[in-house]
């Protein structure tokens, strides 16, 4: 296993993992699978703002990614970010998630960076655990916010104090 910064050449198996989780599961609201334009687009954007895109590679392929980028773009928001953490379904379990994330708030400390926010599915209990270990705490809960698969999604909102 190997963990490092995404290279433009990572973009195929970026949009292979974003896709997945935009058919198979309620942790992207959006019903439209996208493109490998719009993926090398976000990385691109991702990469000359400085901000870090952190991938898993596995016998040649990359099976996750960790992201953070702004959380609202107005310049007063600019000490937090929001997070995005994706692995395969092919690769669940096995505790590649727990790396990535470990990483990326390293990398969000080094950078001088004040909070973390993580907004989660609220179904997903696992993504809230993984969170919560590493001291991420609820906000709050915003009910019924967006809908996927015939149903209503509720939106949970964690922050990490990052510089505590
Ligand atoms: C959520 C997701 C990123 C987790 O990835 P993963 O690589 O399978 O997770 P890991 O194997 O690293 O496990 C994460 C933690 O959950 C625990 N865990 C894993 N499977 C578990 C299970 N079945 N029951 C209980 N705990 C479990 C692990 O022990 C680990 O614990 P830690 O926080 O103490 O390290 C992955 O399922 C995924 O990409 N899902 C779809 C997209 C998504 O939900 N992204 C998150 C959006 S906020």
């Amino acid at each position: 296993m190997i963990l490092r910064d995404a290279a433009p050449s990572d973009v195929a198996d970026l949009l292979a993992i974003h896709n997945e989780a935009v058919r198979d599961t309620t942790a992207i609201w959006d019903e439209t699978e996208t493109d490998l334009a719009e993926r090398s687009a976000w990385l691109e954007g991702r990469l000359s703002a400085g901000f870090p895109v952190l991938v898993v590679e596995i016998e040649g392929a990359v099976v996750g990614y960790a992201s953070y980028g702004p959380w609202r773009p107005k310049t007063g928001y600019r000490h937090t970010v929001e997070d995005s953490l994706y692995v395969r379904s092919s690769h669940q379990g096995r505790g590649l998630a727990s790396i990535l994330l470990d990483a990326l708030i390293a990398r969000a400390r080094e950078a001088g960076l004040h909070r973390m926010v993580a907004m989660i599915e609220s179904t997903n209990t696992l993504s809230v655990g993984l969170h919560e270990r590493r001291g991420f705490r609820t906000a709050g809960v915003l009910t019924q916010v967006g809908s996927k698969f015939g149903r209503w999604l509720d939106l949970t909102v964690m922050q990490l104090d990052l510089d505590r």
